[in-house]
């Protein structure tokens, strides 16, 4: 019966404790998306994981809250994949990772970035499939996935996206018929050349995946 309180307390004192060993969630998934990436021109040189937070590694902006807001690695010779780590970064806005080698599937923690305004995957050799967890990015202005190696279709949940203005997936392996509801109303034919994409849908007589 003596060991109880002593029990309780070590008890309290890891609960207590624990916020203080989450608070840099946010530098650890970069950490993270790191570790899985090949970086032969040191383009990640000064991502040094013992800060207390990333907000002073180059490519890397926070706000006045030490959150982090901007990933800008566009152009940077990187290539390996991402992790699910990368859903982790909840303030992002722009996720910048345009012309460089990654490849692999896109995750679908993606969709977890509420926040996300931007989203550059161009030009990389991403494989599988579009994820419909992007309908949860309920703030997404720009996405351009085009230049991959995309396959499946694309997904219809995608047209819930009202604020979405640029949409571009050309140059990829998709297939099945191009959504017409929501921002995809606006979009031009660049938006999907050079896939195997079957023509606008005839509101809801086609079925989407035909010829997936
Ligand atoms: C990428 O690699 C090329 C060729 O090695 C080099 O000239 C260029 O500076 C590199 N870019 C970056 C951002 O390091």
């Amino acid at each position: 019966m003596a060991y109880f309180p002593l029990f309780l307390l070590f008890l309290l004192l890891g609960l207590s404790l624990s916020p203080v060993i989450s608070t840099n969630s946010e530098g650890n998934a970069l950490h993270a998306l790191r570790r899985r990436l090949s970086d032969p021109t040191n383009v990640l040189q000064s991502w040094d994981p013992t800060l207390v937070n990333p907000c002073t590694w180059f490519h890397v902006t926070c706000d006045s809250d030490n959150h982090v807001i901007r990933l800008d690695l566009g152009n940077s010779n990187i290539s390996g994949t991402l992790g699910p780590e990368i859903g982790d970064l909840q303030y992002l806005q722009y996720l910048e990772l345009y012309r460089n080698g990654l490849s692999g599937k896109i995750p679908t923690e993606l969709g977890n970035l509420k926040n996300l305004v931007s989203m550059d995957l161009y030009e990389n050799k991403f494989e599988g499939k579009i994820p419909k967890s992007f309908a949860k990015l309920e703030s997404l202005r720009f996405l351009r996935m085009n230049n991959n190696k995309l396959t499946g279709s694309i997904p219809r949940e995608l047209t819930s996206l009202s604020k979405l203005k640029i949409f571009d997936v050309s140059n990829n392996d998709l297939c099945g018929t191009i959504p017409v509801d929501g921002p995809f109303a606006t979009f031009s034919m660049e938006s999907y050349i050079n896939n195997r994409l079957s023509g606008p849908e005839l509101q809801g007589l086609v079925p989407y995946d035909f010829g997936c």
